[in-house]
């Protein structure tokens, strides 16, 4: 490619997370975990895989702390990270502008972080390298396109308009949270306007591209793609990444049964139990006369007890007890209580903040 300058990684972890309250009225959302993980690890480590080590992270004033702590310098990634406060969430083209010291003239790989892309980015950056176009986007056919991003083609295939969240949708192609783009986007990202949701938005510098003639290119996502944004595409996520797991028991179990691929941490303990795979329990959990079921992700420290608890995401320090009920479908917030009262409904589906105490009739 004509540009020397190696990568460098932008990855947006500021913003609101409006769609994950509670849950994010006290944490960042890009640090809710799939598998036990934050979901913006699984951004961080694809960029390392992909050789890019130099990462920038644009964080939000309230959230920024916290996401500080958890990545550190990025060496446990082998990253150099530098964090750029965004003053106020006022879209992802502002984002890049807060970013552009940091930027310089590198080209660069931004990558929303809030996204999980199974496939990683080294196909993605290797194209790039080899076609050299001003931006490559990444897109994927959805069946909700008004809540995307979207992409419309001409008959030769080319990026023809790029429309944010469009009422009326003329394609279901959703622009995937992941863009390579050159210097260029800066002076795009300069030159447009916010949208009517108040927003300086990425699909409208990429349509300046496409408007003043720069090569924009688009590939399709192989594998699959979530936006964790919302509670059924975390717990979508958690199922995709807990199907990659591989079995490994470090914990103690007694009188319990573990079938299939299961995760069970240092220092947790089992007793009486079933557990089904694929699932993961965390380190130093306590699971005691309980099942857990397929795709549940237990933090670490949790309680399990006397309940059963499947296709769920408890999130470290919470604990579900006395259940006649199976919990199901459901995320914990950290050190979230849940137990039963006197009498139950028939149905449970839960989506509790941090530190919340739920109590059931
Ligand atoms: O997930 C793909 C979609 O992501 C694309 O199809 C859309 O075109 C794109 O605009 C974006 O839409 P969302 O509405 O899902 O973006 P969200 O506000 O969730 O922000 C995405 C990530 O960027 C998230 O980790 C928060 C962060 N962010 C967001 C804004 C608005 C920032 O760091 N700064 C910001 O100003």
């Amino acid at each position: 490619m004509t540009d020397a300058s190696p990568l460098k990684g932008l990855i947006l972890s500021g913003g609101k997370g409006t769609r994950l309250r509670p849950i994010t009225y006290t944490s960042a959302k890009q640090l809710v975990p799939v598998a036990n993980t934050p979901v913006l690890f699984f951004g961080i480590r694809s960029m390392v895989e992909a050789g890019i080590t130099e990462i920038g992270i644009i964080i939000a004033p309230e959230t920024g702390g916290e996401i500080r702590d958890a990545v550190g310098d990025g060496s446990q990634f082998g990253a150099k990270v530098t964090f750029i406060e965004q003053d106020s969430p006022a879209g992802l083209a502002h984002a890049v502008l807060t970013a552009e010291r940091f930027l310089g003239d590198s080209p660069f790989v931004m990558y929303l972080g809030d996204n999980l892309l199974q496939g990683g980015i080294k196909g993605l950056v290797d194209r790039f390298q080899r076609d050299d176009p001003s931006a490559l986007i990444l897109v994927t056919r959805v069946d909700d396109p008004q809540s995307f991003g979207i992409v419309e083609f001409g008959p030769d295939g080319s990026v023809n308009r790029l429309v944010e969240k469009p009422k009326e949708p003329k394609s279901d192609l959703a622009l995937v949270g992941v863009y390579l783009f050159k210097a260029a986007i800066h002076d795009a990202a300069r030159a447009i306007e916010p949208s009517p949701r108040g927003e300086l938005e990425i699909t409208d510098a990429i349509q300046h591209l496409v408007n003043t003639g720069q090569t924009v290119l688009s590939e399709r996502v192989e594998g699959w793609w979530k936006d964790t944004g919302k509670l059924a595409d975390m717990l979508e996520a958690n199922r995709l990444v807990l199907d990659t797991l591989h079995r490994s028991i470090k914990g103690e179990l007694v009188d319990s049964e573990v079938e299939g691929r299961v995760v069970v941490g240092e220092g947790a303990v089992l007793e009486r139990c079933s557990v089904r795979g694929p699932a993961v329990i965390g380190e130093g959990a306590r699971i005691s006369d309980a099942y857990i079921g397929p795709y549940t992700a237990v933090g670490v420290g949790c309680t399990v007890d006397h309940a059963e608890v499947e296709y769920s995401i408890l999130l470290d320090g919470s604990s579900v007890s006395h259940m006649d009920h199976r919990v199901e479908g459901s995320l914990i917030g950290r050190d979230a209580k849940v137990e039963r009262g006197p009498r139950m409904p028939k149905a449970i589906r839960l989506l509790i903040g941090d530190s919340s105490h739920v109590r059931l009739p």
